[in-house]
């Protein structure tokens, strides 16, 4: 296996696995995904901690249910990748320490961001439409936030003469310290909590606490609310998604759809098995939804945005095995390997560190330049959307 792996990363160096024939190519997508889980997965759980949110009991209902703040879906660590714990690095902590001031400001990221992203020109996707960046932002809303930011201590950036942003400095609410780490000082690296429940639970319908999901529950026949005229929280405007930095129409589309996808679910549940109550409608739904949203995302999304044929290959594998979609269908699983029957449904493996998704992960997906902006700065949406909630406008 090992000798795979390195033969991998030489091929991948010298050839790159786009260029190599599809099995060539899907032999080395394989090496590199096995060298990145032995190299590139490091854990910061076991950074010391103190005031950890609380957990309940084990019971029956971890089992078969998930749990609103995704504790339990690791029995024997309930708090893997639970809402509120840590993300984990790509990276070696001993690089993780970030500069101090003001070397981290040094280049400007201003400057980093007019001279790398600035868009001249209007370059249209010939494949896809803007519905693939809502897709996105829909399903990173399940699985990270850093939080609102502390706008009363943001980092302060200098800009250029002939900047077009409204306001010098640019104010940018600082990522909010981990409330779990000792106030004194450990020597360790900072790490910062994950709002959100770490897992692909569709938490951005559902929520990643109890209280949250008891609001946006209607409480009969499994349902999630929705009024009549589509608004969300009608007698409630505070908990409108509308206030929520960083939501636009696109983003509430795809929340509504998958609410009512949720109901239809429940709808269905409910006539096979009317002896159902509120609660098992709801759980159950739940896990259908989320497993649909993944499958969507794996085997359709994806694709269509990565969509050279050896990754159009690679995901459905992912999904499905290499022994194929039809073969899953007809037979199930028919093996336990992830390589012939999919990862969906195998033997659990947090290849040796417990679960969490990481800095790197978000930093990679924040995709905001696949927004189409209007104007002639076209700046990106984040810097506008921080902007207006420091000045409170
Ligand atoms: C109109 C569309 C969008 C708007 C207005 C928007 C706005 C925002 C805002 C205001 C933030 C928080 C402020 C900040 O951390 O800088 C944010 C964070 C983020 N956005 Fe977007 N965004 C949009 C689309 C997208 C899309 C398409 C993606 C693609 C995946 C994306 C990925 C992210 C990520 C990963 C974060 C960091 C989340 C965190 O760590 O808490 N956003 N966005």
């Amino acid at each position: 296996m090992r000798l795979h792996d390195h033969l991998a990363l030489a091929v991948d160096r010298k050839v790159g696995w786009q260029r190599l024939p599809k099995p060539l190519g899907l032999l080395t997508l394989m090496g590199l995904r096995d060298n990145l889980r032995r190299k590139n997965l490091h854990d910061t759980s076991g950074y010391p901690a103190q005031g950890m949110p609380d957990i309940e009991p084990p019971a029956a209902r971890h089992l078969t249910e998930r749990t609103a703040d995704g504790s339990y879906n690791d029995l024997d660590n309930p708090r893997m990748g639970m809402a509120r714990s840590r993300f984990g690095r790509n990276v070696p902590p001993e690089v993780t320490f970030p500069e101090p001031q003001p070397q981290i400001l040094t280049p400007s990221p201003r400057e980093v961001s007019r001279t790398l992203l600035t868009r001249d020109e209007f370059i249209p996707a010939t494949s896809v439409n803007a519905l693939v960046a809502a897709w996105l932002q829909f399903m990173i809303r399940d699985w990270i936030s850093h939080g609102q930011g502390a706008v009363d201590d943001p980092w302060r950036i200098e800009l250029e003469g002939d900047d077009p942003w409204p306001t010098s400095p640019m104010l940018v609410p600082r990522t909010l310290p981990d409330t779990t780490r000792s106030e004194g000082g450990d020597g360790l690296p900072p790490t910062h909590i994950n709002e959100n429940s770490h897992w692909w639970d569709a938490s951005q319908l559902y929520g990643s606490d109890l209280a949250t999901q008891r609001r946006l529950r209607s409480g009969a026949h499994g349902k999630l609310r929705v009024a009549r005229d589509g608004r969300l929280f009608p007698d409630a405007p505070e908990l409108d998604p509308a206030n929520t930095p960083g939501f636009w129409l696109g983003l509430l589309m795809m929340q509504h759809v998958f609410i009512l996808e949720h109901n239809a679910i429940c709808d269905r549940l409910g006539r096979e098995f009317p002896a159902w109550s509120d609660e098992q409608l709801f759980q159950r739904a739940r896990l259908i939804n989320a497993a649909l949203i993944a499958k969507i995302h794996t085997v359709e999304w994806t694709p269509a945005v990565i969509s050279h044929p050896t990754t159009v290959a690679a995901l459905r594998a992912n999904w499905y095995g290499l022994l194929g979609e039809r073969v899953q269908r007809l037979l199930g699983r028919t093996s336990r390997s992830e390589l012939l029957s999919g990862i969906v449904g195998g033997d659990t493996d947090h290849f040796g560190v417990p679960y969490a998704l990481t800095e790197e992960f978000v930093a990679v997906y924040r995709m905001h330049p696949w927004c189409p902006t209007t104007g002639a700065s076209a700046r990106p949406w984040t810097t506008r959307c921080s902007r207006r909630r420091i000045s409170g406008s």
